[in-house]
């Protein structure tokens, strides 16, 4: 058996497509344009390309958008000010920002989902915004027709923004999620003997190799969320890879995700939705 590809780059083209139509619908009906604000403090060269993509789509889905770049200098005090203005600012709907101050943010502005309330309600059931990479994910196994109720996901990987939300996403008693869920890591005793038994498995781990064919089940369905840079292109372009030995693996599963052009595409993706969503529910717009 040779794998199908999930294509990231097409389901977040199609979810991108869907919100710039529901973006052109609530400026006509209700007079209402999302709005998002990345607050970069100081200038981490990885955080800079993140943030300027994040923008560059919000802009191309027609978001009010600010990138609001504040020196390294920026004294706690300023910081909490600047929050507090978009925390009562109504044409700011979603705040992004990378820092401990995170929890100074208006949860029904946290459109990352990070925010220990948003954790909490996600727990619960009655999330109202999922942290963007794991909405992602569970996008792709819907929209790909993967069926999880009732599938026995293994996840490897337990960190906060991928492992645990995803698990509970996966978990809840609701439509694309009621799996069984088996979150490993680098405690877990024999790893094969989970993900042999997984219907989909979700790989998280940031090692190249971490999964190897001999340790998926015939026909699964595997989504690789690693992204390791294991050198250079002779364009000087960084070479990627995903956590699963991809050439092994495929040849053994049904539908699989490509490094890149899988997962990646569909986190800024996600952040657009929930910065729409955010826009709806401060208008008391129903979808
Ligand atoms: N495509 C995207 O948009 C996107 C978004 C986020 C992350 N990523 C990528 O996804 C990968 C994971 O990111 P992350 O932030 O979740 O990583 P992380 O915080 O480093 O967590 C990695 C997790 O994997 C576990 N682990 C590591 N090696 C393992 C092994 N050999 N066997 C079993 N478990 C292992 C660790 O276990 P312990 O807890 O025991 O240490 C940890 O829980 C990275 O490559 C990252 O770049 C991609």
């Amino acid at each position: 058996m040779t794998a199908k590809l999930i294509s990231g780059n097409e389901i977040a083209k199609q979810i991108r497509e869907e919100l710039a139509q529901e973006v052109t619908q609530l400026k006509e009906k209700y007079g209402v344009v999302p709005g998002l604000v990345t607050i970069l403090v100081g200038q981490n060269a990885a955080s800079v390309s993140y943030v300027t993509a994040k923008q560059k789509t919000s802009k191309e889905l027609g978001f009010y958008s600010i990138q609001d770049n504040q020196p390294e200098t920026l004294s706690e005090e300023d910081l909490l000010k600047l929050i507090d203005g978009y925390n009562k600012d109504p044409k700011i709907h979603g705040i992004l920002i990378e820092t401990k101050i995170l929890y100074t943010i208006d949860p029904k502005k946290d459109v990352d989902g990070f925010h220990p309330v948003n954790v909490g309600k996600l727990m619960i059931g009655e999330a109202n915004y999922l942290p963007c990479t794991p909405a992602g994910i569970q996008q792709l196994l819907i929209r790909s027709g993967v069926k999880t109720d009732g599938a026995e996901v293994v996840v490897v990987g337990r960190s906060n923004i991928v492992g645990k939300p995803i698990a509970n996403i996966l978990l809840q008693k609701q439509k694309g999620a009621n799996a069984t869920v088996t979150i490993c890591h680098t405690g877990t005793k024999d790893m094969s003997f989970h993900t042999r038994r997984a219907d989909i498995l979700i790989v998280a781990a940031g090692k190249p190799k971490a999964v190897t064919a001999d340790m998926v089940k015939e026909g699964a369905v595997v989504i690789d969320v690693g992204v390791n840079r294991i050198g250079m292109t002779p364009e000087g372009k960084a070479k990627l890879c995903g956590d699963v030995d991809f050439e092994g693996v495929k040849e053994k599963v049904s539908l699989i995700t490509p490094v890149p052009g899988g997962v990646g595409p569909m986190t800024i993706t996600m952040l657009m939705l929930n910065t729409v969503k955010a826009a709806k529910l401060a208008a008391g717009v129903k979808s």
